[in-house]
Parts: structure tokens; sequence; C-alpha cells
């Protein structure tokens, strides 16, 4: 046998010194750019290192832009400081897209702040009120400050409602021996105004709001990891900066740039290459681009599939700016090819409008002075990903849509 088949992806070959440092999971020390954000926690949350209770607080801000890193790089910081001053403090956090129902979410709480097993709660079969009077007495007596950390704390609120924060905002009147403050982190601008205004005026006492990275930013912030996490001299001048300008179209978004140049490293180790070229970043993009729309246009309902597909067809017939007129009379035929009833014109403006905010077509709507609005429809699908394909495989049904002939009218 010769060498080991994974040595040249490991070890002294590989472009990565230390891979785990690109990963987005991965919290650094340093957080170029965020000094204002980081300024306003600590302004916050330093009435802990007091024994005061903080101020509840709302972080806002797309995907990608720092929130959770900025959150757990300043907790971190006031526990170390906390146990140089001999402060109890504690910091729970507790990502909501997981942990997504009430009773779960203050389970986590109530078992991260347990001084004992006796102290735990079950996985599920207490009621929610005892949950909660557990959670308390778990706080009492460990006492001090808590801060909890509730991070995309959308997905539980659009799940469930928003009554889990009334009792979780209300604890300090109760607490006799410790004190909390409650942190939620969103992405979605539009957060409070899912909440009852009482519970939004409490918890969002104090608002941040976290603004996109521009490209030379998001350089500083790459450079910086790649110093730690790729092999010197391995980045081919631009490769950086390609990253970069990049995720900076996509709403300035750190998390893309360090896939972006993670995955380009692992392109380069797997076709042996010593060098990492704007090339690679350019692969690695197609890639992206292709996992994050596969799942997408897979898993859209059947109708939402045909809409796509007439759109589709109308373009590859050099039809663009389709109006929703054109698509539904496309959509039409595709019902009849797969034998099924086509839904009334009205429900079409809805499928386009969800297309629209999947990010698969973008439908603009015009005015016609008095003749009312039209839309004009285009598919934003990026060249490399081959939509109709991924719909056929996904679903058999396609296969009788895809395999008919059209004849399509052009525009005058
Ligand atoms: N200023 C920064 N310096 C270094 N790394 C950063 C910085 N901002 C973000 N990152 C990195 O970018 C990635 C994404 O950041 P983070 O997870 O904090 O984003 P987020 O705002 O919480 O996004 P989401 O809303 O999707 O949860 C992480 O790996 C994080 O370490
Ligand atoms: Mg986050």
């Amino acid at each position: 046998m010769g060498e080991n088949i994974f040595n040249h992806l490991l070890g002294d070959d590989s472009l990565f010194k230390n891979r785990d440092v690109l990963h987005h999971g991965f919290t650094p020390d340093n957080l170029p750019h965020r000094e204002n954000e980081i300024k306003t926690l600590v302004h916050n949350l330093v009435e802990a290192l007091h024994g005061q209770m903080p101020s509840n607080m709302i972080l806002y801000g797309q995907p990608g832009l720092g929130k959770t890193a900025v959150t757990r790089y300043v907790c971190k910081q006031l526990l170390d400081r906390g146990k140089e001053i001999g402060r109890t403090i504690s910091a729970v956090e507790v990502n909501c897209c997981s942990i997504d129902t009430k009773y779960r979410v203050l389970a986590k709480l109530a078992n991260d702040l347990a001084p004992d097993n006796e102290s735990l709660v079950p996985f599920t079969g207490w009621p929610t009120d005892k949950v909660l009077q557990q959670l308390q007495q778990n706080m009492e007596s460990q006492g001090g400050v808590h801060i909890f950390v509730l991070d995309e704390i959308d997905h539980l609120v659009k799940r469930h409602g928003d009554d889990i924060l009334y009792p979780l905002t209300s604890l300090n009147y109760e607490l006799r021996n410790s004190k909390c403050c409650v942190i939620g982190i969103t992405n979605d601008l539009q957060f409070t105004e899912m909440l009852d205004a009482r519970i939004a005026s409490r918890l969002g006492s104090e608002d941040l709001a976290f603004s996109p990275y521009n490209a030379s930013q998001i350089g500083d912030i790459l450079s910086q990891r790649a110093l730690v996490g790729v092999r010197e001299g391995v980045l081919e001048n631009g490769v950086i900066k390609l990253c970069s300008a990049l995720a900076a179209q996509e709403h300035g978004d750190a998390r893309r740039a360090l896939d972006l140049l993670r995955v380009a490293i692992h392109k380069a180790d797997v076709m042996g290459d010593k060098l990492v070229s704007t090339e690679h970043v350019r692969l690695a993009q197609n890639q992206l681009q292709f996992d994050q729309m596969t799942p997408v246009i897979s898993s859209l309902p059947f109708h939402q599939k045909l809409v796509l597909y007439s759109i589709l067809l109308n373009e590859s017939n050099g039809l663009t700016n389709i109006s929703t007129g054109e698509v539904f009379s496309v959509y039409q035929m595709t019902c009849n090819n797969a034998s099924v009833t086509p839904l009334v014109s009205r429900s079409i403006g809805n499928v386009i409008k969800n297309l629209d905010s999947l990010g698969l077509v973008t439908a603009k709507t015009t005015s016609l002075g008095r003749y009312g609005r039209s839309n004009r429809i285009n598919s934003c699908i990026p060249q490399n990903i081959n939509a109709i394909t991924i719909m056929t495989e996904a679903d058999e049904a396609m296969k009788p849509v895809v395999n008919s002939t059209y004849r399509l009218q052009a525009r005058l």
C-alpha cells in the first residue's frame, strides 16, 4: 500500500494552519470594527460588576454582522472580570432556533444554573409554572447577576408567541437574592412589532443596531483570521480582496466572507494546488451559491415549481421583464402537462411574491398610469445553478412538464 489517501488533506500538506479558526462557529478574541457595539454592551453590562441590574436589550442586524460573536466576547470578558473581583455573575446563552419552546428555553436557563442534580428540570413533563419556579430557585441559590442571552429570539416568538418574555422580564420583581437581565438577538428588524407593547418596552429598553461591514472592514476581519488559520504566503494577492468584495455585496456579511475563504482554501487543497488564487474563490462562490439555493429550489411546493419553471421558460425564449399575465399563461400550459388544475390567477401574484422573498426571482411593480400597475418579473438564480434540473430531480411530477414542448409567444 502507498501513502494514506487522507494524508494530503491533513497535516503538513494542507494550506490551512488551523481550519477551525476560519469556521464561522469560532469566536475570536478580537473583533475589529465592532468597537462601538462592544462599548454599548459594556456600558450596560458593567452594572453587573457593581452588583446592579443591567437593562434588558435587543440587538438587531442582518446575518453575519457579529451580533453573536460580540455578545459572547463581552459576556466572557464580564465573567472573567467578575471572577477577578469576586462578583457572582452568570451568563446563559440559548439559541432559540434549536431550543424553540417556552418549556425548553426555561429548562435550559434553569439547568445551566442548577446547583445540584436535584435542581435539574426534566426534558419534558413539568407544568411550565413549575419550570419557572425552579429557574427562580436556581437563580436565588446562585445569587448575583444573571445575564440571559436569547439568540435568534424571533424564531421562538414567531413560533410560540411572546408569552415566555413576560415572566422572564418580570423575574426581577420577585427575586430577593439575585438579579437578571435579558439580551435578545435578532436579525428581524421588525421584531418588536411582533411583541405585545408592554413586553416590547421592557425588553427593548436599550436597542443596539449592527450595521453592515464594508469591503475594507471585512478585509481586516479576514486578514486577522487568516494570520492564525492559514499558512503564511499561500494566499495570492487579491484573494482576501475578492472574498471581501463578494461578501460586502451580500449585506456586508462576515460569515459569508469566512465561508468563501475557507471553501476556497479547501478547493485549492483538494486540487493539490500550492497557492490559493481568485479562481478558487470563484469556485467557492459557485459552490456556496449552489449549496444555498439547491434546498430552497428543491423544496418549493409543486405549483411554485411550476410558476418558477414558467418564468425560466419565458427567459430561455428571450423574454425578460415578463408580466404576471405572461407567467400565468405559461403556467396554465405547465399545469395541463402535469395534469393538475391550475391555481386561480390571483394566487399567482402571491406565489411570485414568495419566490421573490426566497431570492429566486425579482418582481418589480411598475405603474402604468391610469392603466393600473404591472409586475416586471425576472429570475435571479445564478447561471451556474440549473434550477430546472434541480426541480426535476426533486420531484418526479416535474418530468412531464419539462419534457413537453411549449409554443411560447414572443413579444412583438
Ligand atoms: N468584527 C469581527 N471580527 C472578527 N470576526 C467577526 C467579526 N464580525 C463577525 N465575525 C465573524 O463572522 C461570523 C459571523 O458572526 P456572528 O455569528 O456573530 O453573526 P450574527 O450577527 O450573529 O449573524 P446571525 O444573525 O446570522 O446569527 C463569526 O464567525 C464571527 O466570528
Ligand atoms: Mg448570531
